[in-house]
């Protein structure tokens, strides 16, 4: 039976049906060999690379060469519909077409961040059970060299289902290549610009292949040619991608096939990879981007997400090559070279829309306004924020300075699960009121529900409840990879009959919504998102500790930072910045440098109820400082256990 089918009829009484079951998609077609038809030359990427001045630009049609040739290399490396390839690249043009060429060829892509540490990618890696990872030898970010492909090969030494990875090149550096190895380009030239080029732009005797070849596809039909195609002789001199031929037949997909796996943290330890399909998916991303950021045709799109998040699949890949887009692949950081590098960057590539996260605003703020006054913006039309909510002073920042009081801000509010934008102002409707930091309305589609504590759902306005949503749409997660009852408990049943996003929602007297933060143990760091049991569990594994408490706490630049109650083991005594130093270099090993606890407190004991559960609740208060907010604590086991964090984080502050 049906993920989507499955889902209606076990937890939702027959309330969540599927309304847009359409019969055969060809998915990558639909953001690249389209537009290929109608404007071939137009721009679809332009790679923002970390040297600012050094941008990249890939038209459609050089885009659909790279898929092509991707998609022929992975089949004639044995990867099939169905299978699930491993993407552990930065953003960048190649990655980009990895995406599309798994897509083209059936496959469904995993793309892991490439700031996740060896073993997080392990872990991902085998849960999606991959026999293909892609690569490239070394990212560059903020003028820093990151040795990916060495990341991968220590992944791959757990994986034992990995039996290839392709391997691209960034820089020239050459990396040691073992039997799974497989080298993509041909690195001939020794200057870095030359080298891209020649891996990126294909010759004009490609060129001509591929217009030759399509109108023999047209001419003879596409089965036979394309058979013939596939066998086509490999000359022998070439590196792994320029064998193929620039042309690969696109598999015809079920609306309600696989697209992709995107691994995101849930409140128990283990990340759950998420499970998006073809149509919906696809029809939700180009629709949201379309309306929300008010796209026309020719303007250029700046979303500064990585592509190893849901935002960077949605609104730096899909939604803008679906609506035959430029879309802008930001590999570097907010502050590199200096604190002006986005609106830099927004004057020299003539930015239409620009997309980020509040906690790089929130950062840039403090720099101050001479930054963004140095640059012209007056490209802008559309600012969008995205992954954690806005306080509003940074909103009001964005709002006047960065777009001079012009540009409509639109506060995003989404998730992975959701896979685009379901809770936004949406400039196009020009008479439409923008509060200040607040996500505003329900997009197309999207009917928002507030849940009390009884499970009732809240009719009037002027209340806050959980957020849930009534009704499906057609850019949700159909399930999570292989752990179907996971999807049904964490999201279905809580509150029958809705989908529960996990965060708390305040509604206006007006109607309008604001995000008011999760209500379960996930935390958002710096717009990431991670599970607080994901960080204790490493902190666990230190040899020093006995057991830890983590939480989120507010921070002025992240949104939230990490705050580890520690306590250790029986006769250890161990210097504070001893054991700081341990943790931080476990957690960014384990799982990777964001998740590091920005404060530690060792104390003798944490707060537990009787039944042992940590009170993870009294001490987000107690580090709040609202002590009078400490609530009922009956059900506590030592109530001196309190006194004791109190004191100590007195001292601390
Ligand atoms: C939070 C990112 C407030 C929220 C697209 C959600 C937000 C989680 C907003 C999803 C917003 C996202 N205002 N909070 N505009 N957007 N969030 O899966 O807690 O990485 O549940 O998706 O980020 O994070 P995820």
């Amino acid at each position: 039976m049906h993920h989507a089918d499955v889902m209606m009829n076990e937890a939702n009484n027959g309330r969540f049906y599927c309304v847009y079951r359409v019969s055969l998609w060809a998915h990558a077609v639909n953001c690249l060999d389209r537009h290929v038809h109608t404007c071939p030359e137009r721009v679809a990427l332009i790679w923002e690379r970390d040297e600012p001045g050094s941008e990249f630009k890939v038209t459609y049609r050089q885009l659909l060469e790279m898929t092509c040739r991707l998609g022929n290399l992975l089949r004639r490396h044995g990867v099939k519909r169905g299978d699930c390839v491993t993407i552990y690249m930065p953003s960048c043009p190649l990655a980009v077409a990895s995406m599309l060429a798994c897509a083209r060829i059936g496959a469904a892509h995993n793309v892991v961040f490439a700031g996740f540490s060896a073993e997080a990618l392990a872990e991902r890696i085998r849960d999606a059970q991959s026999s293909t990872v892609i690569t490239v030898n070394q990212g560059v970010r903020g003028g820093k060299l990151t040795e990916l492909k060495k990341t991968v090969d220590t992944a791959v030494q757990s994986c034992p289902t990995v039996q290839q990875v392709f391997v691209a090149m960034r820089t020239e550096n050459p990396v040691a290549m073992t039997a799974k190895d497989v080298a993509m380009e041909e690195v001939r030239e020794q200057k870095e610009n030359q080298t891209l080029i020649k891996i990126l732009m294909p010759t004009a005797e490609d060129r001509k292949l591929y217009f030759n070849k399509r109108k023999q596809l047209s001419l003879f039909g596409c089965g036979f040619i394309t058979m013939l195609w596939l066998l086509h002789v490999i000359s022998d001199n070439a590196q792994e991608m320029q064998k193929e031929d620039v042309v690969c037949e696109p598999a015809a997909m079920d609306s309600e096939d696989v697209l992709f796996l995107l691994y995101t943290s849930g409140s128990t330890g283990k990340p759950k990879g998420l499970v998006h399909t073809q149509a919906g998916y696809l029809l939700y991303a180009a629709l949201t981007h379309r309306y929300v950021f008010s796209y026309h045709d020719g303007d250029v799109f700046g979303c500064v997400a990585d592509i190893g998040w849901i935002t960077g699949h949605s609104y730096s890949v899909y939604g803008p090559l679906a609506n035959g887009g430029t879309s802008v692949l930001f590999e570097s950081t907010p502050i590199y070279p200096d604190p002006g590098r986005y609106w830099e960057m927004v004057q020299r590539l003539k930015i239409n829309q620009f997309y980020g996260a509040p906690t790089a605003i929130r950062l840039l703020l403090k720099y101050g306004n001479q930054w963004v006054h140095k640059y012209d913006r007056s490209t802008l039309k559309t600012l969008g924020s995205v992954g954690e909510p806005i306080n509003t002073e940074a909103w009001e920042w964005y709002h006047t300075v960065v777009g001079d009081g012009r540009c409509p801000v639109v506060d995003t509010w989404w998730q992975t699960e959701t896979g685009g934008i379901c809770i936004t102002p949406r400039p196009s409707n020009p008479d439409a009121e923008i509060v200040p930091g607040m996500a505003m309305r329900p997009f197309f589609g999207i009917k928002p529900a507030l849940m009390d504590t009884e499970g009732e759902v809240l009719t009037s306005n002027h209340t806050s409840g959980a957020l849930c949503i009534a009704q499906p749409w057609p850019g949700m997660a159909r399930t999570i990879h292989n752990n179907h009852q996971r999807f049904i408990e964490t999201y279905c049943q809580p509150y029958p009959g809705y989908f529960f996003t996990g965060d708390g929602a305040y509604r206006s007297k007006e109607g309008y919504y604001q995000i008011t933060g999760r209500l379960d143990d996930v935390i958002n760091v710096s717009g990431h998102r991670i599970g607080t049991a994901e960080i204790e569990d490493v902190v666990n594994q230190c040899s020093q500790v006995a057991e830890s408490a983590v939480i989120g706490y507010s921070h002025n630049i992240k949104g939230e930072g990490v705050y580890a109650f520690v306590v250790l083991k029986k006769g250890m005594d161990v210097e504070e910045m001893d054991l700081s130093r341990q943790l931080n270099d476990l957690v960014s090993k384990k799982i990777a440098k964001y998740a590091c606890p920005d404060c530690i407190q060792v104390n003798s004991r944490l707060p537990k109820t009787r039944s042992g559960k940590i009170m993870r609740r009294v001490l987000r208060k107690v580090v709040e400082q609202d002590l009078n907010g400490l609530g009922d604590l009956s059900t506590l086991d030592d109530p001196a256990a309190v006194q004791e964090i109190i004191e100590v984080i007195v001292n601390i502050i």
